[in-house]
């Protein structure tokens, strides 16, 4: 039995269903308010419970030999924070699989983990690494790059194709290994019993580095059209955003955050051990502008 924490999210929710593909024994842990109804008619098993509640986490470790856990309070809000979620609750899953005899744990970290960060959530990420690595259970921390989901449709593929310009922070030219937010999930799926997964900390990036200037010359060629940038210093919020609240103060954030350094990373070696296909660039913006079939899909090779 796999049990998937985090399944109603993103990552979490593309781990089970492909968990659920390959006739898996899939448990996902929900809260009542979640739609998870989609993943019970796909076959998962649901159990009740949530990270900041440690009682609850036992029925649903019980019998299950592996846990992937993507939770997080990233996007959530209220009473789920870094600290009560990302730390706490994460605490209380590695306590609650420990008691559960569990033969792997796999959680989806990020690359910039740092017990000395001034950004809560990435110190509760390595706090966390750390609680799992003393904790004596068979672990795999999967410390992914920037999800490039996310930024391609908010900051360069909506202005380019409402044919406004496009804003960047500084000058878009740090080159980053960005990576799909599927592949992660593939390296998730692909970890399960792995023999060179067990106990370690594997970065996960995309197959390539680029810039947000590389972006949107990709859309330029996947559009058929030039895309006028603009640029603001960082400390300024970019001006075109959705308006949902807070949403220009972290993608302006992150993208001034990503202006001071580069961050290249040679995959090769790490999709060829885990039989990973990585996502191009190209691929991702294709799907994302809409041409090419959503599931023309990258999945494990
Ligand atoms: N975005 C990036 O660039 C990036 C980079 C590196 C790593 N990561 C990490 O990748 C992981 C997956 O990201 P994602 O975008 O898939 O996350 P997401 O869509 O925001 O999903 C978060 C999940 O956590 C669950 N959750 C939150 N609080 C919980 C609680 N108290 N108890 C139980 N479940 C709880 C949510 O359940 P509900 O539906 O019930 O709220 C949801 O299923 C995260 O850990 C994130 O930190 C992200």
């Amino acid at each position: 039995m796999i049990l998937v924490v985090g399944a109603t999210g993103v990552v979490g929710g593309m781990i089970a269903r492909s968990l659920l593909e390959q006739r898996q024994d899939v448990r996902i842990l929900v809260r009542s308010g979640s739609n998870y109804q989609p993943l019970v008619d796909a076959g998962a098993e649901p159990v009740v419970g949530d990270l900041k509640d440690s009682a609850s986490l036992a029925p649903a470790c019980r019998g299950s030999d592996v846990l992937i856990t993507t939770a997080s309070a990233g996007s959530r809000g209220g009473a789920d924070t870094p600290q009560t979620v990302d730390l706490e609750g994460n605490r209380h899953l590695i306590d609650a699989a420990r008691e559960a005899g569990a033969q792997q744990f796999i959680f989806v970290s990020t690359i910039a983990a740092d017990e000395a960060s001034p950004v809560p959530l990435l110190r509760a990420k390595a706090q966390t690494e750390a609680y799992l690595r003393a904790s004596g259970l068979p672990h795999t921390i999967l410390a992914a790059t920037t999800f490039i989901d996310l930024l391609l449709p908010l900051v360069v593929g909506g202005p380019a194709r409402a044919g406004r310009p496009v804003t960047l922070v500084g000058e878009g030219r740090r080159r980053h290994s960005f990576v799909a937010a599927r592949d992660v999930a593939a390296f998730a799926v692909a970890t399960v019993g792995h023999p060179e997964a067990v106990n370690r900390r594997l970065v996960i990036g995309g197959p390539e580095a680029f810039s947000l200037r590389d972006v949107v010359a990709t859309y330029e060629r996947v559009l058929g059209h030039p895309i006028p940038v603009r640029t603001v210093p960082p400390g300024e919020l970019l001006p075109d955003l959705p308006p949902v609240p807070g949403l220009a103060e972290v993608i302006s954030r992150m993208l001034a955050a990503l202006e001071t350094f580069d961050s290249p990373i040679d995959m090769d070696e790490t999709a060829r051990t885990f039989g990973v296909r990585l996502t191009p660039l190209e691929e991702v913006v294709r799907r994302e502008a809409g041409s090419e079939p959503a599931d023309a899909a990258a999945a494990p090779a």
